[in-house]
């Protein structure tokens, strides 16, 4: 059996006598693409939050790579391979779009003498370029990011996540508020990704459409527990997930 690269145990987070996240457990496998669905509030991105240490969860553990990695940092689990985006935008909007994703890998590196001591943009600068090319934002590379439409903001965002060379990435909701025209854009970019730097993903995401196609397995929350885990096929036809969430 394949060894996963994420492992979560029994995670549980309250919020005084709210039941945020409530005893969830999943796998993620290496090269896979995992959907996590779920109504609004039924804790998805508190179970985020938790895995990547960005808040202290009450119980659970968390394992990367067969490693316990409950509670640690963020830069230390940026460290360790594992990249995020957040449910809203994080780019800089009066900095360049390039910029944007050098300084996004320094803030990776956890390190303000790096930012302050390392020579130029410290190779930074290619790596930025290979991810302009593949996102296709070469037009836009030298332009504020601030000036950019909401949809192509949300790719530099995606994009800064992967200037870590991050071998699992967390994405909170990449289609949200984006133009329709532009999901069928982020979902083949997504699997390009996937099969070119041979990353797994776990993505977070309302827009049914988007996560049936790209997502290999999902897990669908609901009042902070797990009511199905199953491949597309699978959600689709489950009669508890149609009746809580799919079918509204
Ligand atoms: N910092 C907090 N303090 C208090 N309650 C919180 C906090 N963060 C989340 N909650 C509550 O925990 C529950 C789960 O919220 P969470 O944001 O994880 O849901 P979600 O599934 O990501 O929802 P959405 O799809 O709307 O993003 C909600 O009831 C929310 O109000
Ligand atoms: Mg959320």
């Amino acid at each position: 059996m394949t060894a996963p690269v994420l492992k979560v145990s029994d995670l549980k987070k309250s919020y005084g006598a709210i039941h945020a996240v409530a005893g969830v457990s999943f796998e993620v496998l290496p090269g896979e693409i995992f959907g996590v669905i779920g109504p609004n509030g039924s804790g998805k991105t508190t179970m985020f939050n938790s895995v990547l240490g960005q808040i202290t969860p009450d119980a659970g553990r968390i394992e990367l790579n067969g490693q316990d990695i409950t509670r640690l940092s963020p830069v230390e689990l940026n460290q360790r391979g594992v990249g995020r985006t957040f449910q809203t935008l994080q780019v800089f909007g009066k900095m360049s779009v390039r910029d944007n994703l050098i300084v996004a890998a320094q803030e990776h590196q956890g390190s303000m003498f790096g930012r302050m001591f390392a020579p130029g943009d410290s190779g930074l600068g290619a790596r930025a370029d290979a991810l302009i090319d593949q996102f296709r934002i070469r037009h836009v590379a030298d332009k504020k990011a601030g000036e950019l439409s909401y949809g192509q903001q949300k790719l530099v965002d995606i994009a800064m996540a992967f200037m870590s060379e991050p071998d699992l990435v967390l994405l909170d909701e990449p289609c949200a508020g984006v133009n329709p025209s532009l999901v069928g854009g982020i979902s083949t970019l997504l699997k390009e990704l996937n099969k070119t730097r041979k990353g797994s993903f776990v993505v977070i995401e309302h827009n049914m459409d988007f996560v049936m196609d790209l997502c290999h397995r999902i897990l669908v929350m609901v009042e902070g527990k797990v009511m199905a885990l199953g491949t597309p096929a699978e959600i689709r036809s489950n009669k508890q997930v149609l009746d809580a969430y799919l079918g509204a």
